[in-house]
């Protein structure tokens, strides 16, 4: 079997073939090698172990000229322990005998032998042979490396294939849903902006009401005659009128912050999404953490407290909702490093003149350093399936790069973890 190494080895011509002979005479080994060719490198063992030891070091030979009657260990011998072990299994072994009975010779064949070869031998048939053993080895070398070669083809260009589809998908999923938010806000604002703006003209109806039923109140206290009140008295007490005119102004206040409420989030939803259209824009990087922030509050709100350290910063020529799909990402990846409970730190800050930089800390369960330098290849991920498909990082990698900026994380195992962004303020060909 050849493996990898075999594969990366240099090409055949461009190295000096070795040949094993195994003989024990010395005469009979001198005199194979003064036949074989000069350009060959022959190197000679006396027994059957001495093969065995010189095959298992580097370099091995290419080719074993291996005498079949030698004492302790004979030559079926020892092909049979080369053929059976994968390193050494595709050495050819070409069998040299006195022994021509057909019998040893099926045999040698049926341990792997490739070829016999006859004593006494002669100078032709010896290099004949080994020149077509040699031939046949180096061809099936260069096969094996050109089949290794078409395998690594195919198997980046289905790799390369299956990362843009996924690249693909994840920025379809953004553009729709950015369409999607975007749709929704501009549907919420209407019915919203109506009920915000009837809520406000109703509190002053309210009041208008009230002092209205205040001045009754002082008119029928006016009144000598009570008899003509007792059915609004009755009504009064009936529905609670002291705590009904409290709950009134309550939940009016409670609806108003409710629509504040929902008024944000769409505001949000717009920022989150206003940016899909890959536009370059200045922009406030505070701005998109926030609002990114609130699109993963829920992820976070149970078991994560979010500490806000931003520092000065100036507005950045971004593509801002790629930008804040980089946060997500460092965000969701913080929250799921945190089992139990736990921080995420985000801080901001400028360096120098032209930068500025983004870091999302966590006190999860951090990253051990061996993979480290893996956590930006497409599709590595530990999260379980269905969890996570490994792209995060790498698409934010892409953006981020995109931008001429670059990420940097440092973490440790049981501690936590911090990515940091660092970015350009302006780009080169921005436009002032
Ligand atoms: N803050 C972090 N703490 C610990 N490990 C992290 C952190 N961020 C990333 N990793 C490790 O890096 C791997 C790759 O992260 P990446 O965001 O690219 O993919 P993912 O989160 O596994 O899946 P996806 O983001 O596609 O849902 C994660 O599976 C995790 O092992
Ligand atoms: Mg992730």
């Amino acid at each position: 079997m050849m493996d990898e190494k075999d594969a990366c080895a240099p090409e055949p011509q461009a190295r000096r073939r070795t040949i094993l002979v195994v003989d024990d005479e010395p005469i009979n080994r001198m005199v194979l090698k003064g036949i074989l060719p000069a350009d060959l490198r022959v190197v000679m063992a006396g027994c059957g172990f001495e093969a065995l030891e010189m095959v298992a070091a580097e370099p091995r030979p290419d080719l074993v000229l291996l005498d079949v009657m030698m004492p302790d260990l004979d030559g079926f011998e020892v092909l049979r322990c080369l053929k059976e072990e994968p390193a050494t299994a595709d050495i050819p072994v070409i069998m040299v005998t006195a022994m021509i009975d057909e019998e040893s010779e099926q045999k040698g064949f049926e341990l792997g032998a490739a070829d016999y070869i006859h004593k006494p031998v002669r100078a032709a048939i010896v290099n004949a042979r080994v020149q077509v053993q040699l031939q046949a080895k180096a061809a099936r070398e260069m096969l094996f490396r050109n089949n290794q070669r078409l395998r690594h083809k195919v198997a980046d260009g289905a790799q390369a294939l299956e990362l843009a589809q996924m690249q693909l998908m994840q920025a379809e999923k953004m553009a729709s849903l950015g369409q999607l938010a975007a749709g929704i806000a501009h549907e919420i604002n209407n019915p919203v902006g109506f009920v915000g703006s009837n809520l406000g003209a109703l509190e002053g109806y309210l009041k208008d009401l009230f002092a209205i039923i205040d001045a009754y109140e002082r008119g029928a206290a006016a009144c000598a005659d009570a008899t003509p009140f007792a059915e609004v008295a009755e009504f009064r007490r009936k529905a609670d009128y002291d705590f009904l005119r409290q709950d009134v102004v309550s939940l009016l206040k409670e609806s108003q912050e409710g629509v504040d409420r929902v008024r944000k989030i769409v505001c949000d939803l717009k920022d989150y999404s206003h940016m899909s259209t890959a536009e370059w824009h200045w922009t406030d990087l505070h701005k998109g953490l926030e609002s990114t922030l609130n699109m993963a509050r829920n992820q976070l709100k149970y078991h994560c407290t979010v500490i806000r350290e931003y520092g000065d910063l100036p507005q950045v020529y971004c593509l801002g909702s790629q930008l804040n799909q980089v946060f997500m990402n460092l965000i969701v990846n913080a929250a799921q490093a945190i089992e139990g409970k736990g921080d995420i730190t985000i801080r901001t800050g400028r360096r120098g003149d032209d930068q500025v930089w983004v870091s999302v800390s966590d006190t999860g369960k951090g990253i051990a350093a061996d993979d480290l330098q893996r956590v930006f290849e497409p599709f590595y991920t530990t999260k379980p399936i269905g969890q996570g498909t490994g792209l995060g990082l790498s698409l934010s990698w892409g953006i981020v790069d995109r931008h001429h900026g670059r990420i940097e994380v440092s973490s440790e195992v049981g501690k936590g973890t911090t990515f940091t962004v660092i970015l350009p303020i302006g780009q080169a060909d921005a436009a002032a």
